[in-house]
C-alpha cells in the first residue's frame, strides 16, 4: 500500500462520510429524526472503518508512511493543525452518538455546533493542509533485482 493510496483513500472516505452527515442533517431539517439517527450510524461506521484501515496501513503495511509525513517540515505543521481538529472531532462524534442514542437531546444539541466546528476543521485541513503523496521511506530498503 503506497502513501498515495493511503492518503487519497482517507480523503475519499472523509468526503463520503461528510456527504452522509449532510444527508443526516437534511433528514433532521425535514422532520425525520429516526432517519437522522440511522444515517448518522452509517456516518460513524464509515469514520471508524477509515480510522481502522488507516491504523492497519501505518502500523502493519507501511510503517514508514508516518515517518515520511512527520519528516517533512512543511507537512508536519499541517499534520499538527489537522490533528488538533480531527482528534477532538472523533471524541465529539462518539459523544454525539451516545447522546443521540440515549435521547439526551439537550446535551446532543449543545454539543452539535462544537462537533460541526471540529468536523469542518478536520475536512478543510485534511484536504488542503495534507499532501496526496509522501516520499516512501520504506522503499529505500526494498530488495533490488
Ligand atoms: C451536528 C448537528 C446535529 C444536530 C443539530 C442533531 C440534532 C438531533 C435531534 C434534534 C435529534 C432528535 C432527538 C429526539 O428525538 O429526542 C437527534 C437524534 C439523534 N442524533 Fe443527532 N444531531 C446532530 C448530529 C448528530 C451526529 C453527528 C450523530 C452521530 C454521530 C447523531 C446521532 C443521533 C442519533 C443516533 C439520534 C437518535 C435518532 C432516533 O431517534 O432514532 N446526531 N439529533
Amino acid at each position: 500500500m503506497t502513501p498515495a493510496v493511503v492518503l487519497i483513500g482517507l480523503k475519499a472516505a472523509v468526503a463520503l462520510a461528510t456527504l452522509v452527515l449532510a444527508a443526516a442533517l437534511t433528514a433532521l431539517a425535514r422532520g425525520n429524526p429516526r432517519l437522522h439517527g440511522r444515517l448518522n450510524l452509517v456516518f460513524v461506521s464509515l469514520v471508524l472503518a477509515a480510522l481502522a484501515v488507516f491504523e492497519l496501513a501505518i502500523r502493519l503495511v507501511n510503517p514508514g508512511l508516518m515517518n515520511a509525513l512527520w519528516g517533512d517540515p512543511g507537512v508536519r505543521q499541517g499534520l499538527i493543525i489537522h490533528l488538533s481538529f480531527s482528534l477532538p472531532a472523533t471524541v465529539f462524534m462518539l459523544a454525539m452518538l451516545a447522546t443521540g442514542v440515549k435521547r439526551r437531546t439537550r446535551v446532543h444539541k449543545i454539543l452539535a455546533p462544537l462537533f460541526l466546528l471540529f468536523w469542518i476543521g478536520t475536512v478543510v485541513t485534511g484536504f488542503f493542509f495534507l499532501p496526496n503523496e509522501a516520499a516512501p521511506v520504506t522503499q529505500a530498503s526494498a530488495p533490488r533485482n
